[in-house]
């Protein structure tokens, strides 16, 4: 994967396709146009629904070369984040409203050489990180309120990261990248570039018809034409 940390990313959300056979759709992904998997972990707690713990991702990773980008929509992350930083992911992105710890889990996570991400849900004010971004790589914008892939994409969030993006050009020296996760599609996805994200996240738009590696084309083409 390109080191470069304005290169655009797209980061399809598995939990969109059929997870019963993921481990051989992983083998037709192209890695040339898939950037990264991004893994939604679901604790039926901090969100509504549950997908997979750390001994599937460790299953998945036997199945692909492609680097892993942990969502972590979980109560509590510090009881079990050594756990999937066993995996060597990476990302392991936590949630800002899950824990009361936040700057000791990013610290951990980068220490151990993995992109350390903080989300915020819709209803977190954008402001809520910027004390935190000393400890950050990137930010995870959600899109929608999490739980559940298809869901239509919030509008707001476009504001919400110009607004992150001129806070971290202010603070020179701290390259924090910014992610988007929650209804993108071919129709928003220059918005959300133009905007200043560069990690997108996509679930319905990649695994819903057509094949993936072909999805995974249009959007790129579509994300870097305006943008
Ligand atoms: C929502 C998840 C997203 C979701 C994305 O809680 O974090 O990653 O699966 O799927 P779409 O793009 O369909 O909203
Ligand atoms: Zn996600």
């Amino acid at each position: 994967m390109s080191t470069d940390r304005n290169k655009i990313l797209i980061s399809p959300s598995i939990i969109a396709s059929d997870l019963t056979t993921i481990g051989e759709q992983a083998r037709q992904f192209d890695p040339a146009v898939i950037d990264l998997l991004h893994l939604d972990v679901m604790d039926g707690n901090f969100v509504p629904n549950l997908t997979f713990g750390p001994g599937f991702i460790q299953d998945l990773k036997k199945h692909t070369s492609i680097p892993l980008d942990v969502h972590l929509m979980i109560e509590r992350p510090e009881r079990s984040i050594e756990q999937y930083m066993k995996s060597e992911p990476w990302a392991i992105t936590i949630h800002y409203e899950s824990t009361r710890f936040p700057a000791r889990i990013l610290s951990e996570v980068h220490r151990a050489g993995i992109t350390a991400g903080l989300s915020i849900n819709p209803a977190t004010p954008v402001e809520a990180v910027y004390d935190l971004l000393p400890y950050t790589d990137m930010v995870l914008i959600m899109s929608v309120d999490p739980g559940f892939y298809g869901q239509p994409f919030m509008d707001a969030a476009v504001g919400r990261i110009e607004k992150l993006s001129a806070t971290i050009r202010e603070r020179a020296g701290n390259p924090v990248r910014i992610q988007v996760d929650g209804g993108i599609n071919k129709d928003n996805i220059a918005r959300v570039v133009s905007a200043g994200a560069s990690i997108i996240v996509v679930g319905n738009a990649a695994f819903k018809g057509g094949d993936i590696n072909e999805n995974l084309r249009e959007l790129m083409a579509s994300a870097i034409k305006h943008s």
